[in-house]
């Protein structure tokens, strides 16, 4: 693809989309940056205070699933690289109700899919539609297997399963219409910016306040973990060299149990364990994730930069230093969708001001 083309970046004010549109801005002088993101409870504008007056960079706030908004944005700006982001992304939310998963996550990508045949069927250039997934859409894991690109699609949850639907169409895109999408399915996540509701996030907040820790279950889940900063470059990989109609893992093998992942945030930030207070399993809990990502190492030379240890320290720190941020994310539908659903998997009585 051409560097100096535009790039139509989808979800791009979350936590990676956000973190992605940084790098990719800083690492291509040339590239001018759409980003369409409906501004869910998970998507925030000061996660790009940073670019906004940067003149290769557009916001629009408009939904995925909005054809009309989403023909006219390609006929606009007719980009040959598409980076799909945008999605319902909480496991525990799709439990609680599945329908925004199947719309966004599988009804949004087919209209990108449908956009972006029509415009690149005119012609003119090397297009590449990139779509990121995840591990989880492999389902759970045997202790010692590792999933490769190859292995069965087995999604557990409702998430999982949009993730997973959205992934078949683009490979049916690819091969029925010879649409140049490419898949990546990385692994769990973690660095600055990402809503407080995944593990990471949450628990440095509660530790930091001294709050009880809700561990699901017995926190022996493994799960393995990413840098965000790793996941962008392996997704810029992808985007410039990888191959049209293909899967790639992305994964810095990485396997942590949540206990350890919680046990190492109360450590540093010198709380006791006794803060840890197991509560009800999450249901239909996957044990286990890891990935076989030796594909996008060998073919696209690609390898994470950031050890667990730095990044989880440099992580907390983030948090800590940047209380008006968490402010704004946990006084609204957070806090409100915690206490309406999770009475029981939740502490009591904690103060988020
Ligand atoms: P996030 O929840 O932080 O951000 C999602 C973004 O999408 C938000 O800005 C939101 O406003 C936007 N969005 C939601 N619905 C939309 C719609 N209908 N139209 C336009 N925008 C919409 O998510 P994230 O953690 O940054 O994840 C980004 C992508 O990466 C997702 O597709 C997710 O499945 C995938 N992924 C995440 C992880 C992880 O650990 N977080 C790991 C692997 C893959
Ligand atoms: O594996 C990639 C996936 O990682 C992404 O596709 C998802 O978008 C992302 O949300 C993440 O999913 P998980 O369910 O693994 O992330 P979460 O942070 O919600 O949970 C991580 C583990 O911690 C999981 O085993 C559940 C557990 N957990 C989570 C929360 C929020 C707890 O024990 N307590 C909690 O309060």
């Amino acid at each position: 693809m051409n560097r100096r083309d535009a790039l139509l970046v989808t979800g791009g004010a979350g936590f990676i989309g956000s973190s992605f549109i940084r790098y990719y801005l800083s690492e291509h002088p040339d590239v001018r940056v759409l980003n369409l993101d409906k501004l869910t409870y998970a998507g925030n504008l000061s996660n790009l205070a940073d670019v906004e007056s940067n003149p290769r960079y557009r916001f629009v706030q408009g939904d995925i699933t909005d054809r009309r908004l989403v023909k006219s944005l390609f006929a606009e700006v007719s980009p040959p690289g598409i980076v799909n982001f945008a999605a319902e992304s909480h496991v525990d939310r799709s439990i609680l109700d599945a329908s925004p998963f199947v719309d966004t996550n599988i009804r949004g990508t087919l209209v990108l899919l449908e956009c972006a045949r029509a415009q690149w069927a005119k012609g003119g250039g090397d297009h590449r539609f990139v779509q990121i997934s995840t591990d989880e859409v492999y389902g759970d894991l045997a202790e010692g297997g590792l999933s490769s690109e190859d292995s069965p699609l087995a999604p557990s949850s409702p998430y999982s399963a949009s993730k997973a639907s959205a992934d078949l169409l683009c490979g049916a895109f690819f091969r029925t219409y010879g649409l140049p999408a490419i898949v990546t399915r990385c692994t769990n996540n973690y660095g600055p910016y990402q809503f407080p509701e995944k593990l990471i996030p949450l628990m440095i907040l509660k530790a930091s306040r001294g709050e009880k820790l809700p561990v699901y279950g017995d926190g022996s889940n493994v799960r393995d973990w990413i840098h965000v900063s790793d996941h962008c470059r392996a997704i810029e990989a992808v985007l410039l060299r990888g191959r049209p109609g293909t899967v790639y893992n992305v994964g810095a093998g990485c396997e942590k149990r949540n206990i350890e992942i919680v046990r190492s945030i109360l450590s540093y930030l010198g709380q006791p364990e006794e803060l840890v207070e197991y509560v009800t399993d999450r249901p239909g809990h996957d044990q286990r994730y890891a990935l076989d990502s030796s594909k996008i190492r060998e073919e696209l030379g690609w390898a994470p930069h950031v050890t667990f240890d730095d990044g989880i320290r440099q992580t907390i720190e983030w948090y800590i230093d940047h209380p008006n941020w968490v402010k704004e994310c946990v006084s609204g539908d957070y806090r409100e969708y915690y206490e309406r659903n999770y009475g029981e998997r939740c502490s009591r009585g904690e103060s988020v001001d």
